[in-house]
């Protein structure tokens, strides 16, 4: 099983790029995850820009989903809404309508920000705008507040209660890829 995971912000020390690491390291060995590295790359949309072939990040990153299981984004907000990088990259992946890599993609939404409520907004408009795509959006959630006194030194999330929530969303998403299997053969390390 592959995971694609998002981190909605581009920048070097994100602490949403943090969440994804940490949840890499609670997928058992047969669950990979791939952080998608290519987002800043993906130019804004233009209509007239989506025709065959398309734009060469654009390709990767629909070709990137298409080949995942499942999506893991990890959100910070802006100004209580989603990156616009983000929310361009969606649109992208949302074209064309007849193929489009979105549908009925499970899809878990997480998120982490410096203010108290973990991007809680943001959070419940990607899900919004995913699910106007046709994605199928888990109904499990972890909002990280005060981003940067979550982490210790090593980038672990520091809090017990968050790592355990954490799981909860992985195990979620794991269980709408395999339901049947999910708690036999996917089991999560211990948070
Ligand atoms: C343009 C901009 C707008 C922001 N707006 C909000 C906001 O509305 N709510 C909030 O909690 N934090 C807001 N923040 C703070 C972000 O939560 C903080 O920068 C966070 O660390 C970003 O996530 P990252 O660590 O993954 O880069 C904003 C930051 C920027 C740069």
């Amino acid at each position: 099983m592959k995971i694609l995971a998002i981190s909605g912000s581009l920048r070097r020390d994100s602490h949403n790029r943090g969440l994804l690491v940490n949840a890499a390291e609670l997928l058992p060995a047969d669950v990979e995850l791939e952080l998608f590295e290519d987002l800043r790359a993906v130019p804004p949309y233009d209509q007239d820009d989506d025709v065959e072939p398309a734009p060469a990040a654009v390709a990767r990153l629909r070709a990137a989903i298409a080949g995942s299981d499942a999506l893991l984004i990890s959100t910070p907000e802006y100004n209580s809404s989603i990156p616009g990088q983000l929310k361009n990259a969606l649109d992208w992946a949302s074209r064309p309508i007849e193929s489009n890599v979105l549908r009925n993609k499970p899809v878990a939404v997480i998120g982490a920000s410096t203010g108290a409520f973990g991007a809680v907004w943001a959070q419940a408009e990607l899900r919004k705008v995913l699910a106007a795509t046709g994605a199928r959006v888990i109904d499990a959630e972890l909002a990280v507040g005060h981003a940067p006194q979550r982490f210790d030194e090593h980038g672990r999330l520091a809090d017990a209660e968050l790592r355990e929530q954490l799981g909860e969303v992985l195990n979620a998403l794991l269980d709408a890829v395999a339901p049947k299997e999910a708690e036999s053969e996917y089991t999560l390390a211990p948070a």
